[in-house]
């Protein structure tokens, strides 16, 4: 079995360090190279530049301003969800020796690649002085852990397999919203019935939402234990239980509108907003968007995981860096302050959508989603997410990248995908 205790033991393993794609590079920030000292400032590096995200950054930025108030916040945000395009800049910008004073980063696998390269700095002195040992679950901050050091502050948890919908279409289309869908068959059949219905059954944005999609069908489809053996080498790639995940995933791809690829998630959830969408599979940063439109919820939207096997947590978890050679070390250290701290946690996860890493804060002020979400993270089997940095390393993910969006813009058929997600399995996996 597969719980929140062990699956930590997984996410060290199957972890190879790529070569990072660089690109430009036109994102601001001071660089004074003053190695700490300097101006009092922090550039934060996040991908939160719009709509709900930008929201939950300036939740934080506000509780910032508060605790320390002698430093300026400098906004180095890179717009694209999932860090899409901010991932490549930064990597330019560490290549370059022009780091941010502190970026985002997801717990797992993707801090691998900087702590291999060099890149961040250990900061477990950190959670000493700020108290932070016992405030996160153990297998989070092993998570964060390798070598006995450990690398990043995580500021939330998200969780990745949500169906989202919409009240008025699934109503129009016949399908009772307060009854989610037994298994993926009779979610299934729902998309068939949305579409009869005229409505996109299931929206979908980018390649990156495409592997959100893929990561959930996968969990439901395979159950936990096979799920996570993907990246430990125990269960195969090429085996026929992947084989039917990505028919289910093909056939529900059939279902999502075609200008998907040039569309980003916030389209995508707009569209149940809009009700011209039935369904939307995605991370729980789209509560925070259905909370800034001011729908209600069950009246207007419903959500459930996507239904399969087992009661799965997918899960993700935001943290923050202390690069090597950070040119405003104490402005970094005083946002890291900021988001590991309680007010911190409670002001950004309220906006965000997603939970407090942090275990001894005070839940009642959440809605009843996140409810839901601190439940299951406590009870259900966790699932670390592709999408998002927590199972593979960024080269793996890039490849699985490449083979999704060939095979659903049809430039690949299943067996070639699968055969490119096993070859992609094989070269990064330990
Ligand atoms: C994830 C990130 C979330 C959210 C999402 C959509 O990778 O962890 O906080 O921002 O992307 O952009």
């Amino acid at each position: 079995m597969i719980n929140r205790r062990n699956f930590l033991a997984l996410s060290s393993a199957g972890v190879a360090v790529g070569a990072l794609a660089a690109c430009g590079n036109d994102s601001g920030g001071g660089s004074d190279g003053g190695g700490g000292g300097g101006d009092k400032e922090v550039e934060v590096f996040t991908w939160w530049a719009q709509g709900s995200e930008k929201a939950g950054l300036d939740a934080l930025v506000e509780v910032f301003k508060q605790q320390h108030a002698d430093f300026t916040f400098v906004n180095g945000a890179v717009a694209g969800g999932a860090g899409s395009a901010a991932k490549d800049m930064l990597q330019s910008r560490l290549q370059a020796g022009d780091p941010p004073d502190t970026f985002q980063a997801h717990a797992g696998a993707e801090l691998t690649d900087y702590i291999d390269a060099a890149q961040i700095q250990d900061v477990s002195a950190l959670y000493d002085e700020y108290g932070l040992t016992d405030a996160f679950p153990k297998d989070l901050v092993d998570r964060l852990t390798v070598d006995g050091m450990i690398y990043s502050i995580p500021s939330n948890i998200h969780r990745s397999n949500m169906v989202w919908g919409s009240t008025e279409a699934l109503t129009k289309a016949g399908i009772d919203p307060a009854t989610p869908p037994a298994d993926l068959d009779a979610f299934i059949a729902n998309l068939d019935k949305a579409k009869a219905a005229g409505v996109t059954a299931l929206s979908v944005a980018t390649t990156w939402t495409q592997i959100n999609l893929l990561e959930a069908v996968l969990m439901a489809s395979l159950g936990a234990s096979a799920y996570n053996g993907l990246f430990d080498g125990s269960t195969a790639w090429d085996s026929a239980e992947v084989t039917t995940a990505l028919q289910q995933f093909e056939k529900m791809m059939s279902y999502t509108n075609t200008d998907r690829d040039g569309l980003d998630w916030p389209d995508a959830t707009q569209q149940l907003i809009d009700n011209t969408a039935a369904y939307n599979v995605m991370g729980d940063w789209a509560v925070a968007a259905f909370q800034e439109a001011k729908l209600t919820e069950n009246e207007q939207y419903v959500y459930f995981p996507l239904p399969g096997r087992d009661k799965i947590f997918g899960f993700l978890a935001d943290s923050f860096t202390l690069p090597e050679g950070a040119p405003h070390e104490d402005g970094a250290k005083a946002w890291l302050n900021t988001i590991s701290s309680t007010e911190g946690q409670l002001a950004f996860n309220l906006a965000k959508g997603s939970i407090p890493a942090r275990t001894d804060t005070d839940n009642s002020q959440f809605g009843a989603y996140q409810q839901t979400a601190l439940t299951s993270f406590k009870e259900d089997m966790i699932c670390p997410s592709i999408a998002h940095g927590a199972a593979v390393p960024i080269a793996w993910l890039n490849d699985i990248s490449d083979a999704t969006s060939q095979f659903t813009a049809g430039a690949s058929d299943l067996a070639a995908y699968q055969k490119a997600l096993v070859d992609a399995a094989g070269k990064h996996s330990a």
